[in-house]
This record gives structure tokens, C-alpha cells and sequence, in this order.
């Protein structure tokens, strides 16, 4: 059997404590100092945890947060596109301090614990300018940046606890397990997958495409944190299992959940969901029109053209990149711009905003745009979010 790629940096980081340990460690969480913390932050809590975020072992020290920040790169020369960082909330700024080891809570439940390195001001416009390539607070990851405190925590944390992911918890499975998956199946080369939005035949276009020259298919779509208007994860999913069962092939595609928030940082994060995937053992990482865009951010390929800024080797992960790909009617199949040379009155291209406002009417996207299958979930999710905010 084969050895799967080496994590990012070589080590896959666990800071899942157990056992006993645990049990210390929930103990004296309860006199350390309490740091109540976002949902982003849980959900970074558990990537880095579980070593998705290899080779982080905690938020960035201020050292690390400049070095990303300027050069995408830790300070030991790692690549590494966005600050994972911590915000300190206004009522802790000033107790906190290096040193110190303090409780991560979240509602009232204590998750994890962090050994304080580092406390630092930062200039929130200049992140803005350098991992979002705007300053436009309209842009929802600038907008996130803006509405978090301007003094963050940097350090190693330990997780002593998972969060509940509720019926989902089967979908979440950890870099580790991931692993062992793909080496029992014998899968040498095997291709990533991000998304935040339902498989459309776009999507499943060129997945079918890469997977005819790999192993498997890794389908990893992102569940944390994202945008009002993107849908809903647990009707995704509901979405992900319909059409997995009818047009998927069991025995080449593992899904599972992508626990981290969206950052819409468009070049940066497809960088840093290609570091993801690499952790979980996927040899190559799908890189399709606008990846992690959003509105008129970035240009179409900008998230493939920063692949060329490193050294295939400092990635170690080798990006696919794919074309815009549509259904064409005259070439009667899904094609793209590199492939088909029909006019554009013969392609079948819907915006999300189109798509939406269909769905929302009870409208049947037509089934070269999307699988009826995934239509009807889609339908029916829109129709219980009106329902429940009636
Ligand atoms: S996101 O996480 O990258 O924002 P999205 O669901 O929009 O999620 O896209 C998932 C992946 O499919 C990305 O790599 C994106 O570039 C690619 N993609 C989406 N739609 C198309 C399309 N029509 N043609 C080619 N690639 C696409």
C-alpha cells in the first residue's frame, strides 16, 4: 500500500485532549480566566484541533499574524495564505496577557484552552487591503473583519471539547480517519473538492472530469460560517446525499464536511483550501472560475493565477485548474469555454442570485442547470427558511 501525501509542514497537528487529561483540563478550566469566542472561531478551534489547519497549533502570535498577513507565509517560510486569528472581545483586551492560560468559551460551554504568546493591535484596513484586496466594508469577509475586535490572541490551544454538529456529526470526520479511508481503498491520488453551494452540474462536470484521472474524489463541502444568503448547510446537505445516491459511484467519492467558515477572500483562500485538503491526504485540489469570490472582487482565474507565486513543492498539494464549464445545447453536454465553440446563446448559464430568485418562486431551474434531485431539496429547504421566518 502506498503512502498518502505528507501533511502541510510534515506533521498532522492533534490538540484533541482525552482521557484524563480532559478531565483535568475541564476542571481547571473552570478558575482560568473566560474568553468567550465567535462560532468562526469555534469552527477554526476545530480545524486546527484536528489538524486540518496543519501545521497550526494555535491563532497567530503577532510575529506569524504580519509574516501571513505581508507574505503569505508563517515565519519559518510555510506557506500560508490567512490569518487564523483570535479577537479579543473589548471587556478582556486588558487582562489578558502573554503568559497567562485562559478558558475559549462559546454560550457558556467551555471548548478549549489557550497558552497565551502573544497580545497585539492590528491595522484592520491593511488586513483588509492584503488578504481581501478591498477595503469595501460591503465585501462580507471585509464586513466580518470590521464588525471583530482590533486586538487579537495568538497561541497554542488545546480542544477539550468537540462542538455538536447535531444530525451531521456523521459527516465530520477527522484528517486522521480521512486518511486511513483513502489508503484502505488504495487511493494514491485523490482530488479535493470545496464548495459552498449544492453540486450543480458545473460542479459535478468537473469533478467527473478530474476524477476520470485520479483515484478518487474527495467531495469536502465547507459547513461553517457563511454568508445570509448562501444556502443553508443543512439543506446542502440534504442536497449533497440526494445526488451522491443517484449519479455518484459509491466505491470513488468520500464526503465529508469541511467544518471551517467562509472567508470569501477569493486568491488567498483557494490557496488555503488547497492547504486543507492536502491535511485530509488529497494529492490534487479542484480550482474552478472564481473560487471563494464573491460579487466583483476578483478576477474569474485570479484564484488560479496566485498558484504561481510558490513552488509546486512548497505546496506539495498540485492544483486542477477548470474552466467556466455550462451545459451547451449545441454540443448536446456540459462543456466549457476552453472546449465548446458555440456562440453563448447556446449555453445555459444561471447567476446564484437568478437561481435564488427561482427557487424562492418555486421555479425548476431547467435540468441542465442543475439535477431535479437537487432542485426539489432546494425548493423545499427555501420553502421551510420562509416558513420559519414568517
Ligand atoms: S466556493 O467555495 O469556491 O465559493 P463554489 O460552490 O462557488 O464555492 O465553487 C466550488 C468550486 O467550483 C470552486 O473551485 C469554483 O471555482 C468551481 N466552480 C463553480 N462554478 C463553476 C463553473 N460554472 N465553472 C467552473 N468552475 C466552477
Amino acid at each position: 500500500m502506498g503512502e498518502t501525501i505528507a501533511p502541510h509542514g510534515g506533521v498532522l497537528i492533534d490538540r484533541v485532549v482525552v482521557g484524563e487529561e480532559k478531565k483535568e483540563w475541564i476542571q481547571r478550566a473552570e478558575k482560568l480566566p473566560k474568553v468567550e469566542v465567535t462560532g468562526v472561531t469555534l469552527s477554526d478551534l476545530e480545524c486546527i484541533a484536528t489538524g486540518i489547519f496543519s501545521p497550526l497549533t494555535g491563532f497567530l502570535n503577532e510575529e506569524d499574524y504580519l509574516s501571513v498577513r505581508d507574505t503569505m507565509r508563517l515565519t519559518d517560510g510555510t506557506v500560508w495564505s490567512l490569518p487564523i486569528t483570535l479577537p479579543l472581545p473589548d471587556e478582556v483586551q486588558k487582562t489578558v496577557k502573554p503568559g497567562d492560560t485562559v478558558a475559549l468559551v462559546h454560550q457558556g460551554v467551555v471548548y478549549a484552552v489557550m497558552e497565551v504568546e502573544s497580545v497585539y493591535r492590528v491595522d484592520q484596513k491593511k488586513e483588509a487591503r492584503e488578504v481581501f484586496r478591498t477595503e469595501d466594508e460591503q465585501h462580507p469577509g471585509v464586513a466580518r473583519l470590521y464588525r471583530s475586535p482590533a486586538v487579537y490572541a495568538g497561541g497554542p490551544i488545546r480542544l477539550l471539547r468537540r462542538p455538536d454538529h447535531g444530525l451531521f456529526a456523521q459527516y465530520f470526520h477527522d484528517p486522521r480517519a480521512v486518511r486511513a479511508a483513502f489508503q484502505e481503498r488504495g487511493w494514491q491520488r485523490v482530488v479535493g473538492f470545496q464548495t459552498r453551494n449544492p453540486v450543480h452540474r458545473a460542479h459535478e462536470y468537473i469533478q467527473k472530469a478530474a476524477l476520470e484521472t485520479v483515484d478518487g474524489l474527495f467531495l469536502n463541502p465547507l459547513v461553517g460560517e457563511t454568508k445570509s444568503d448562501d444556502t443553508p448547510a443543512d439543506v446542502r446537505i440534504r442536497s449533497y446525499e440526494v445526488i451522491l445516491k443517484e449519479y455518484y459511484p459509491k466505491d470513488r467519492v468520500y464526503f465529508a464536511a469541511f467544518p471551517a467558515a467562509m472567508r470569501y477572500a477569493g486568491p488567498r483562500e483557494a490557496i488555503f483550501h488547497a492547504i486543507a485538503r492536502k491535511n485530509f491526504g488529497c494529492t490534487h485540489f479542484i480550482v474552478g472560475r472564481d473560487h471563494a469570490g464573491v460579487g466583483d472582487y476578483y478576477g474569474t482565474y485570479d484564484a488560479q493565477k496566485i498558484f504561481r507565486e510558490f513552488r509546486p513543492e512548497e505546496l506539495g498539494i498540485t492544483p486542477l485548474f477548470f474552466e467556466h464549464s455550462f451545459y451547451c445545447k449545441r454540443c448536446g453536454g456540459m462543456a466549457s469555454y476552453k472546449t465548446c465553440p458555440h456562440d453563448k446563446e447556446h449555453h445555459v448559464i444561471l447567476s446564484g442570485t437568478k437561481v435564488r430568485q427561482m427557487l424562492k418562486e418555486g421555479i425548476m431551474p431547467p435540468p441542465e442547470f442543475s439535477r431535479p434531485e437537487v432542485v426539489q431539496v432546494l425548493i423545499e429547504g427555501m420553502q421551510e427558511k420562509e416558513r420559519v421566518t414568517q
